[in-house]
């Protein structure tokens, strides 16, 4: 086994895409890895200091969508270029917004599935940002992505993962098996 110390590379990492508005209403987006699912209806993200955390320090209302092969280009953009200075940032993505029926905050419909959140808790807040624990108020997935029994179909979705090892995208790829069922074989 090869070492090779301390790096951010818990596997895999999403690519999730932020949804902010302004005190104009002026809808902003950032991509981020370092997220993950806190509590049952809690998620967290580490926030530095960007366009989107002045936008979350004037309200704490914000979407979650999840980044696909379709809107990779568009993702990895609003990821590498800030509002701070390019304020037609989202025009130039080419993304497609409309205010969220539960919170203050942008849906870009470009997205398979969206997540309404209210921040509950900022930890360790710097000049370089902040861990959020916010709180899911409700889950948006377009029609078209949905199952059988109405409930998203994740491997309808194209999704990709964040690769931090070599800074890519990758597609998420078949179903495999059933949790907490396939482990059954050797019990
Ligand atoms: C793949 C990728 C992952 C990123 N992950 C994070 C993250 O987890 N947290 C964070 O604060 N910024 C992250 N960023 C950086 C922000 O997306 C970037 O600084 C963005 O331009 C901020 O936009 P804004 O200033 O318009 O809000 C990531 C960028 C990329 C491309």
């Amino acid at each position: 086994m090869k070492s090779f110390n301390a790096k951010p590379w818990l596997l895999p990492q999403p690519v999730i895409i932020i949804g902010t508005y302004d005190e104009n209403n002026v809808p902003n987006a950032m991509n981020a890895a370092w997220a993950g699912q806190w509590n049952i209806n809690e998620i967290m993200i580490s926030m530095g200091n960007h366009k989107t955390t002045r936008n979350l320090n004037a309200c704490g209302d914000f979407t979650v969508a999840f980044a696909s092969k379709e809107t990779m280009v568009a993702s990895d953009y609003v990821g590498i270029v800030s509002q701070k200075n390019n304020p037609n940032k989202i025009q130039k993505s080419g993304l497609t917004t409309e205010k969220a029926p539960n919170v203050n905050a942008p849906v870009f419909t470009d997205y398979p599935m969206t997540l309404e959140c209210r921040i509950k808790e900022k930890l360790n807040e710097s000049e370089t940002g902040y861990y959020i624990i916010a709180e899911v108020v409700n889950i948006l997935c377009d029609e078209k992505y949905l199952a059988e029994d109405g409930k998203p179909d994740v491997e309808k979705m194209d999704l990709i993962t964040f690769d931090p090892v070599h800074m890519g995208y990758i597609k998420l790829g078949e179903r495999v098996g059933q949790a907490f069922d396939e482990g059954k074989n050797l019990k």
